[in-house]
Order: structure tokens, then sequence, then C-alpha cells
């Protein structure tokens, strides 16, 4: 396995113990389906929270509470975009989503209480308290109406929009939709050891937008099986997305130019930057 591999598998199992931790007591459905919800992951938010951390010299269990809470805030996420009233799905990482194995009400719940999980565990980060006040402050902000929700709202009307969404558009809803999550991961470690966040911030966006490319090709190349949800969506609900806007080969290349940027704003880490630069090629290469 390489350095990236075996990080981004360290980070799964230290964000998912965080979760587990901080459910231990509870019981019942909503329970069993957040614990559901937070499995099988790629864990990638949760690695990049954990290695921006480790570059901003933060001790891993430290950053820890902060990789199980964006984690849980993402799986939140997917548990209400999956929702019949959303993207009406029945698989998610290759099992069936929560609406479908318990209920809608279930479902409503589990996300609810993954969101505010996450603020708990946030909020528990081993940093200073003015640190852990700008890592809440900013994930309130990255989840909310000015980040993925305002991303998804937007995501949701191109589906009935009279006229298909401009590249600007598009663009500024992925940054919200996928985008705001994926930055404040990166940014997380230079902010609990109270740095400067432009370079990470840099990657970041690049990251995020190459990650919702390479999502929305995988809806369009990718098996379902290796995918482990359903593909063919977005164009089945006439939905805009990079490929549908620059076709298959045009939304390839962005990607690969949002890859090298992503790459060039981590110079100033020099050598020790490799994991990072590893999951950027990742995040364009990955078949899941
Ligand atoms: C899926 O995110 C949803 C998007 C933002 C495109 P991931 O592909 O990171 O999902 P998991 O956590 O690995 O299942
Ligand atoms: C969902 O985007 C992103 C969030 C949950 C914020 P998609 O609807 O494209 O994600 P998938 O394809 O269902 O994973
Ligand atoms: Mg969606
Ligand atoms: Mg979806
Ligand atoms: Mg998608």
């Amino acid at each position: 396995m390489g350095n990236f591999a075996r990080a981004l598998a360290d980070a799964r199992v230290i964000a998912s113990t965080q979760i587990a931790e901080a459910l231990e007591g509870t019981q019942g459905p909503v329970r069993e389906a957040m614990l559901y919800a937070t499995r099988g992951g790629k864990g990638l938010r949760a690695f990049l929270v954990l290695e921006s951390a480790r570059l901003h010299g933060v001790e891993t269990d430290d950053a820890a509470p902060a990789a199980g809470a964006i984690e849980a805030l993402h799986a939140y996420s997917l548990v209400h975009d999956d929702l019949p009233c959303m993207d009406d799905d029945d698989t998610r990482r290759g099992q069936p989503t929560v609406h479908r194995k318990w209920d809608e009400a279930t479902a409503v719940l589990a996300g609810d209480a993954l969101q505010t999980l996450a603020f708990t565990l946030v909020a528990d980060a081993g940093v200073p308290d003015a640190a852990r006040l700008t890592l809440v402050q900013t994930l309130a902000t990255a989840a909310g109406v000015r980040g993925m929700v305002g991303g998804q709202a937007l995501d949701i009307a191109a589906e009935t929009a009279a006229a298909p969404l401009t590249l600007d558009q598009i663009t500024r809803l992925q940054a919200g939709k996928t985008g705001a999550l994926v930055e404040w991961s990166a940014m997380a470690g230079p902010r609990m050891a109270r740095n400067d966040t432009n370079a990470l911030g840099r990657y970041a966006r690049a990251l995020g937008l190459a990650f919702q490319i390479a999502d929305d090709i995988l809806d369009i190349e990718g098996c379902a099986a290796t995918v482990g949800k359903a593909v063919g969506k977005d164009a089945d609900a006439g939905k805009a997305t990079f490929v549908s806007l620059l076709g298959l080969s045009g939304a390839k290349t962005r990607a690969r130019a949002l890859v090298d940027e992503a790459c060039d704003a981590l110079s100033v880490y020099g050598s020790d930057a490799e994991t990072l630069r590893a999951a950027a090629e990742f995040v364009i290469a990955r078949k899941n």
C-alpha cells in the first residue's frame, strides 16, 4: 500500500471510531442508521483534515474529532441527498440507502442527528478555544445556505430550469454542493494551528471541483456495481453537469487541469505534501 492509500485507510478508521464513541450509550433505529450511513465511504474528507493537520504540526489525536465531524456531516448530506424528495436513490456505497433499509422518517432523523453530531465532535477538537470556535463557525457556514445546502438547492433547481446552466453557474453550484466541505476539510489543519489557510484553500477549491467533475464522469462512464450507487441519473434527470456542458473529453481535460492547479498550490509545502498530491491524482483516477 502506498502512503496515500494507508493514510486514507487510517483516516476512515479514525473518523468511524470518533463517531462510534460519540454514539456510545445510545440505542434505537436512528442510532443504527447513523452508524450504517457513516460506513463504507472513501474517507477523503477525514483524510484531508488529518493530513492538513499533520502539515501544520497538529497531532492526529487532537485533529481526530474534526475528522469524525466532517465524515458525519458528509454522511448526513448523502442520506438526505438520496431521499425521494431529492435524488430518490436506492443504493449508496453498494448498500440500500437509509430510507430504503429503514424508512423516510428514520433517514430524515438520522441525517439531522448526524449533522448535530458533527458539531458535538468538532467542538471537541484538541486545540485552543479560539481555534475550536473558528472550526465550528466555518463548518456551519460550509454546511449551510452559503455552502453545501446552497449548492444542493441550485442543483435541484437546475433540474427544472428553463435554460441550461452556464459554466459559471455550474461552477458556483459545485463550489457549494461539493466544494465547501472539501475546502473546510483541507483548511481545518491550518485553522487548528492558527496558520495561513491560503495555500490549502487554493488546493481544495481546485480539488473539490475536480472531485465533482469526476463524480459527473462516473455517473456516465461508471458501472453501478463498482461505483456503489446508481449511474446515469444526472442525464435522466436532465441535470446540467460539467459533462453535459463540456462533453466527456472536455470534462476530463478540465479535471486534469484542476488537479495540476491543486498540486501547484502545494508548492509552499515542498515534498511534505506528497500525500496530498497523491490525493489529487486519486480524485480523478478513482472508480468509485
Ligand atoms: C459523494 O461523495 C457525493 C459527492 C459530493 C459527489 P464521495 O464520493 O466522497 O462519497 P463517499 O463518502 O466516498 O461515499
Ligand atoms: C450530492 O451530489 C452532494 C451532496 C450530498 C452534498 P450528488 O447527488 O451528485 O451525489 P451522488 O452522485 O448522489 O453521490
Ligand atoms: Mg444530488
Ligand atoms: Mg445524489
Ligand atoms: Mg453525482
